[in-house]
């Protein structure tokens, strides 16, 4: 088959585009044709520095296709079934082999290119707001990197949830302007605005009740310093690429939390896998948003990375084989 492949860790440049040999059907799962793949930070990030699982190894935690093999074991999924999935890695290739329990069924007639996009995103998303910053309707909520595949969602689902204020940082005003429809009520420039300044401003110096945070870096603290008094911070990644030091003092004052947030460890769970089917089928039914900023075909992976390392995307950049 033919897939996006690399040797060794680096920047987009490394991807090569290949003939690799077949993924391997396990009894507890399924092959799938993959039509779209969604590309997560967390590809960009493995890219860079994560380990390789195989020689060369194909990256990539979401995609979505249409089943053409299904293991011995498996008796809820069959051939010709469109599903969205998720796995450790091999989402950049043109066949995918996948756990069944990682596997979501697509509804007739949704677009798989936004299937594609939900189950992490939007997964990781809901878990931050609810099960663990446990947002109540009537709370306000700050996203940082709202223009970003976790913060798109984030902010739709916080305005779904009820959330009174949704506000949200990126690094231009253009890009918070395109956060506006999905429901931002008010964007936060990072450039030019110190963030936790303009959360005490815009909050009349109250901050906000829950705080997703998927940069990491220093950005973290500027997540506590903008908490309200028993504030909640969901620290869910580092899309900063910078290390993660934070002053655990400044959350005693305010009754303050932190929790980290990873979906992985939970994605095997009825709670999990049963929230991403959900709001797939919301998705599908038109109540949710998958902004996807562009496609690239597979053989264009090295600058489909490259493009979203450039911060233009808003959303989503997804290819296609
Ligand atoms: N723990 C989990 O379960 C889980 C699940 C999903 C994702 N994640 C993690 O969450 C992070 C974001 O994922 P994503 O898929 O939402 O990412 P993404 O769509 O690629 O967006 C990342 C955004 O982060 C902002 N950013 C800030 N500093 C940056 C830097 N130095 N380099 C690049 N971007 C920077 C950019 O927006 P601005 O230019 O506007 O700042 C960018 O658009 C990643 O670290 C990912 O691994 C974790």
């Amino acid at each position: 088959m033919k897939a996006a492949v690399y040797y060794e860790n680096g920047g987009p440049e490394v991807l090569k585009y290949e003939d690799v040999p077949d993924p391997q059907l396990h009894p507890k799962g399924v092959i799938i044709e993959v039509q779209a793949i969604a590309i997560e930070g967390g590809d960009t990030l493995n890219r860079w520095r994560g380990p390789l699982m195989t020689n060369p190894h194909v990256v990539g935690y979401q995609a979505a296709g249409v089943i053409v093999e299904v293991g011995a074991e498996v008796e809820h999924l069959k051939v010709g079934q469109r599903v969205a999935t998720v796995n450790n890695w091999g989402s950049h290739a043109a066949l995918r082999s996948v756990p069944a329990r990682n596997c979501w069924p697509v509804p007739d007639g949704f677009d798989i290119k936004k299937a594609a996009a939900i189950p992490v995103t939007f997964g990781t998303a809901h878990d931050c707001l609810f099960e663990f910053g446990r947002l109540k309707a009537g709370e306000t909520v700050l996203v940082q990197a709202g223009a970003s595949g976790v913060g798109v969602a984030a902010i739709q689902l916080a305005k779904r949830g009820g959330a009174s204020l949704v506000l949200a940082t990126a690094s231009s005003d253009e890009r918070l302007e395109k956060l506006k429809p999905l429901g931002l009520d008010q964007g936060i420039n990072y450039k030019t605005h110190e963030v936790p300044k303009e959360v005490m401003r815009l909050t009349d110096n109250k901050g906000v009740n829950v705080v997703v945070d998927s940069v990491g870096g220093p950005t973290l603290q500027g997540s506590i310093n903008s908490l309200a008094y028993r504030g909640r911070v969901s620290m869910v990644g580092a899309a900063g690429r910078e290390p993660m030091v934070v002053d655990v003092g400044s959350m005693m004052g305010g009754n303050r939390s932190l929790s980290g947030v990873f979906l992985g460890a939970e994605i095997m769970t009825d709670r999990v896998h049963d929230n991403i089917q959900a709001l797939i089928d919301d998705a599908a039914k038109g109540e949710l948003d998958v902004v996807i900023d562009r496609v690239f075909p597979l053989s264009e992976a090295a600058a489909a990375h490259a493009y979203i390392e450039s911060r233009a995307a808003v959303g989503r950049v997804v290819m296609v084989p």
